[in-house]
C-alpha cells in the first residue's frame, strides 16, 4: 500500500455538452502524485482546474478514464473522509456559528476513521482534533473574534479562512483547494500560506492546489502542473527543487525567482495556445 500513488490520473477525459458546442474541460489528463507531495494546478481560466479536482474529491465522474485516491475510486475515500476540500467559494452552513461550522465535520463523521484505517494503513497523525484544537486553530487564522458569528456576519476573507480551517480539520489525506487564497489581501495570503505549510509539514497530507498566483505556486509546491485549455490538458510538469521550509529569505533569492521566471514562461506558452 505504501507504494500506491494518494492521487492517480489515466487518460481522464470530461467532455460537457454535445456536438459542435461540447467543451472539452479535460483531454487525456494522465498524473500520479506520490503521498506527501504538494502539487499546484495553474494555467489560464477555463483550462479545467476545477473540473480536475472534483473529480478528485468524487463529486463527479470522468466520461473516460480512471481515477484513484490511494488505490480506491474518490466516492469510496470520501466515504472514508480520506479527501478535504476546499472549493473556489466557501460553503460554509449559514445558521451555525465559525466554531460549530468548523467542528461539525469530526461530529458527524466518528464512523469514517475505521473505514480510512483499511483503506489507508499509514495515515499518520489522524485522531480527530477536539474542539479546543479548532478554536485555536482559527485564532491562527486570524479568526479568533469571530468563532461565535455566523458566516454572514463575516467578510468574504474570513468565510474563506473558516473554511480552510474546517477542512484542515478533517486531517483529511488528501486535501484538495481550489484558489483558496484568491479572495484575501497579500499579507493575509502570505500568513495562511506560512499556516498551510506549517500544518501540511505537521500533517504530511497530499496537497492538490489550484491557484493563479505563479509565485504562491513556486513557493508552497514540490510539483507544479501547467494547464492549458482548449481542450483542457496538462502542457508542463515542473518540479520545485527548492529547500524547505520555504519561508521570507527563500524571496530573496535568486534560483525562486528563476524558478517562477520558469513558470511564468511555460503559463505564457499556455496562454498563447490558448488564444490561438
Ligand atoms: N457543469 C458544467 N457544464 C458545462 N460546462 C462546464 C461545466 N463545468 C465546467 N465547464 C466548462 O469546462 C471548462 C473548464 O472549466 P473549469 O471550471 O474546470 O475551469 P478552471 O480552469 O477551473 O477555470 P477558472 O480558472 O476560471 O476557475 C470551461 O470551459 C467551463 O465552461
Ligand atoms: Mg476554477
Amino acid at each position: 500500500m505504501a507504494d500506491t500513488p494518494a492521487l492517480e490520473l489515466r487518460s481522464v477525459h470530461q467532455v460537457y455538452g454535445f456536438g459542435a458546442s461540447a467543451t472539452h474541460a479535460l483531454d487525456d489528463v494522465h498524473l500520479t502524485v506520490p503521498a506527501g507531495r504538494f502539487v499546484s494546478l495553474i494555467g489560464p481560466s477555463g483550462c479545467g482546474k476545477s473540473t480536475l479536482l472534483r473529480l478528485v474529491a468524487g463529486l463527479e465522474e470522468p466520461d473516460a478514464g480512471v481515477v484513484r485516491v490511494h488505490g480506491v475510486p474518490p466516492q469510496q475515500a470520501c466515504a472514508a473522509k480520506m479527501i478535504g476540500l476546499v472549493p473556489q467559494s466557501p460553503a460554509l452552513l449559514p445558521w451555525l456559528s465559525v466554531l460549530r461550522n468548523v467542528t461539525l465535520p469530526q461530529k458527524i463523521n466518528k464512523g469514517a476513521g475505521r473505514r480510512r484505517e483499511r483503506i489507508v494503513a499509514d495515515t499518520g497523525p489522524s485522531a480527530a482534533p477536539s474542539v479546543s484544537d479548532m478554536r485555536e486553530l482559527l485564532v491562527k487564522a486570524g479568526l479568533g473574534e469571530a468563532v461565535h458569528k455566523l458566516p454572514a456576519q463575516l467578510s468574504g476573507g474570513m468565510r474563506q479562512r473558516a473554511a480552510i480551517v474546517r477542512a484542515f480539520g478533517l486531517r483529511p489525506d488528501v486535501l484538495v483547494m481550489d484558489e483558496p487564497f484568491s479572495a484575501l489581501d497579500e499579507f493575509t495570503r502570505e500568513s495562511l500560506q506560512d499556516q498551510l505549510l506549517d500544518l501540511w509539514d505537521e500533517l504530511r497530507t497530499t496537497v492538490l492546489f489550484v491557484t493563479h498566483s505563479v509565485s504562491e505556486a513556486v513557493r508552497l509546491s514540490d510539483t507544479v502542473v501547467v494547464m492549458a485549455p482548449r481542450p483542457g490538458r496538462i502542457v508542463d510538469t515542473i518540479e520545485i527543487d527548492l529547500p524547505r521550509p520555504r519561508n521570507e529569505r527563500l524571496f530573496r533569492e535568486r534560483r525562486f525567482h528563476a524558478y517562477e521566471d520558469l513558470v511564468r514562461d511555460r503559463l505564457r506558452r499556455a496562454w498563447h495556445g490558448a488564444a490561438a
